[in-house]
């Protein structure tokens, strides 16, 4: 082999090792499509709480106590937590003594929600997990007194969808907080994180106000918002009256083990560590609609 091919078989592996350190590390799949980062979230689940390292006294100061505070008014608040991999926001919630009201957590990973439901056991009369995307919520619109998303919005495909579909689900007066991914990675992952600058506007871009995005992590901004309108008392409402079916929307009533959608004949699995698995939903079997239909 000559010393010009072996040069350019090394560019080509130094550039593809590059490439692929690029798509897998630093953005995660989020160029390749939801279901890598939903892979690669599977397979590091066992092991993200051990990457993260996360501060019990620094998440209660910059999420636990300020998220608590602002909902202080509502005597049972309603939280939707989306892409809440480990059950992070959930545990800063309830480990505030005045946090008295009911959290939702929905992730795209089915592990990271099985490790959610574990590190969360003795608050699971206030918790419910849902397995499904975040790009279509399963909830009406107007329905929780505070939605957050933490680290996750760059890693779906279109982000401002995203953040439509949380300010769309956040009822009027509703708190929502979310981040932006900053720092020196950020510049590689061009239309999924924004500008710092940038950031406050897409807000802008949505019916809401009182808009800070301030300082958080190293990698992180983190965005409070309030959505405008008429505010109005938020009260937990039990989940069949709030879940909808993220196909078609329609009410879903619960039986035999799982959500069932009355207007496109989907059901939605409840599984044994009680997530409901929106993500694996299935038709009734033709026998079945005409059985439930006598
Ligand atoms: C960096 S983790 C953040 C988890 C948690 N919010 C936290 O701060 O620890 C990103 C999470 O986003 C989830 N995710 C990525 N794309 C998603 C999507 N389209 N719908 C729902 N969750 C998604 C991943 O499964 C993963 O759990």
């Amino acid at each position: 082999m000559s010393w010009e091919v072996g040069l350019l078989i090394t560019g080509g592996v130094l550039a593809l090792a590059g490439l692929l350190y690029w798509q897998l590390i630093i953005a995660e799949g989020t160029y390749l499509g939801p279901r890598v980062v939903v892979l690669l979230y599977d397979w590091s689940a066992h092991i993200y709480e051990r990457i993260k390292q996360f501060d019990v006294g620094s998440e209660q100061w910059f999420l636990g106590i300020p998220l608590t505070g602002a909902l202080s008014m509502i005597p049972a608040p309603l939280v939707l937590d989306v892409a809440t991999g480990t059950g992070r926001l959930p545990r800063a919630l309830m480990r505030q003594p005045g946090f008295e009201g009911q959290v939702i957590g929905l992730d795209l990973s089915r592990r990271m929600l099985r490790y959610a439901v574990r590190w969360t056991a003795q608050f699971s009369d206030q918790l419910t997990y849902i397995w499904q995307d975040a790009r279509q919520l399963p909830f009406d619109d107007d329905t929780f007194d505070a939605v957050t998303c933490l680290e996750a919005l760059e890693f779906t495909p279109r982000p401002r969808e995203v953040l439509a579909e949380l300010v769309r689900v956040l009822r009027p007066g509703g708190v929502l907080l979310v981040t932006n991914r900053i720092g020196r990675d950020a510049r590689f992952l061009p239309g999924r994180a924004f500008p710092r600058q940038a950031f406050g506007n897409v807000l802008r871009s949505f019916p809401l106000e009182d808009i800070r995005v301030r300082p958080w992590q190293t990698h992180y901004d983190l965005a409070w918002a309030i959505k405008s309108g008429e505010p109005r008392g938020g009260s937990v409402r039990p989940l069949s009256q709030i879940l909808r079916c993220p196909v078609c929307r329609h009410q879903l009533s619960r039986r035999d083990g799982a959500f069932h959608c009355e207007g496109c004949r989907r059901f939605y699995p409840i599984a044994d560590d009680g997530v409901i698995e929106m993500a694996r939903s299935a038709r009734q079997p033709a026998r079945t609609r005409k059985e439930s239909a006598k």
